[in-house]
């Protein structure tokens, strides 16, 4: 089969532009990898060096969407229902139920939500608990095509790998081998596409009591993680909770936010003025 070599230069600059317009990383042993990637597009599109197509999405007044949908291709939507539960739980019975008893409307975030699962399953367990309708989400990602897949409500058998039970037939019915969340699930989140790394975008989606940035951070190098995170507190309204992944700590990355254990799940906390 026909291929173009990739350059430890081209990939250099290749991948500075991906991580420019993204915020995910390639290391340079990386290389065949990306170039798994990009050859067959830069193909597609005609080209026979990758250079003259690193030209191409760089300069050209239609290179900018192609950009976009290399960058598209290239990001990793490995998610499912139930992923890291505990915190969701949490996050609803001790603050988001109490919020609403208060008589508040919390806003909450799904900060990069990839197909869907995460807000979705936050969804399930505030419906389970009365309070689906009191509380603002609001779920994005920078994938068009997985949000496009997140607004159907369908999804794959993987993202049933951990459903605790009473939840499919309640909350999920499985048609034709395809798993199919209940519309009014699907209808009560707000889906955007938003670039956790352009900070003016995060500014103009207002404040949150909480944020669930999980499983995104680990794509980013550090400077990127710490921008990122620096404006997702901005966006955290005072005493609102950033939550990662069960495996992520923002403790490298000098945060602002305290750190702080509720029944075995782990909040970062804004303090208040
Ligand atoms: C592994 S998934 C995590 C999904 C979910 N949060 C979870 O924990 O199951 C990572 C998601 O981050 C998204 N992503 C990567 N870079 C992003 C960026 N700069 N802005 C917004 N989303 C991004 C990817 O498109 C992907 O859907």
């Amino acid at each position: 089969m026909f291929s173009l070599p990739m350059s430890p230069q081209v990939f250099a600059i290749l991948a500075a532009l991906i991580e420019q317009r993204s915020g995910v990383h390639y290391a340079p042993e990386d290389r065949e990898l990306l170039a798994d990637k990009v050859v067959p597009r830069a193909l597609d599109a005609g080209f026979d060096s990758l250079l003259d197509y690193y030209y191409f999405l760089r300069y050209d007044p239609a290179g900018s969407e192609a950009l976009d949908a290399l960058v598209d291709s290239l990001l990793v939507h490995e998610t499912y229902f139930f992923r890291e539960a505990l915190p969701l739980r949490v996050l609803a019975e001790d603050l988001l139920v109490p919020a609403v008893r208060a008589g508040r409307r919390p806003r909450v975030w799904s900060a990069a939500c990839s197909t869907g699962e995460e807000p979705l399953t936050l969804a399930m367990i505030l419906a389970e608990l009365g309070a689906l309708d009191e509380v603002e989400l609001l779920a994005s990602d920078l994938s068009a095509r997985a949000l496009e897949r997140a607004r159907t409500g369908e999804h794959n058998l993987r993202s049933l790998r951990a459903l605790p039970p009473g939840v499919e037939g309640r909350w999920l019915e499985t048609c034709e081998g395809r798993p199919r969340v209940r519309p009014e699930l699907v209808r009560a989140v707000d889906w955007r596409r938003v670039n956790l790394v352009d900070a003016s975008a995060v500014a103009q989606l207002g404040t949150f009591d909480a944020i669930l940035c999980r499983n995104v951070l680990i794509y980013f190098q550090d400077d990127t993680a710490r921008r990122v995170v620096s404006s997702l507190t901005r966006a955290l309204a005072p005493e609102g909770h950033l939550l990662v992944g069960t495996s992520e700590s923002l403790m490298r990355f000098g945060t602002a936010l305290a750190c702080e254990e509720r029944r075995g799940a782990f909040f970062y906390t804004k303090a208040r003025p």
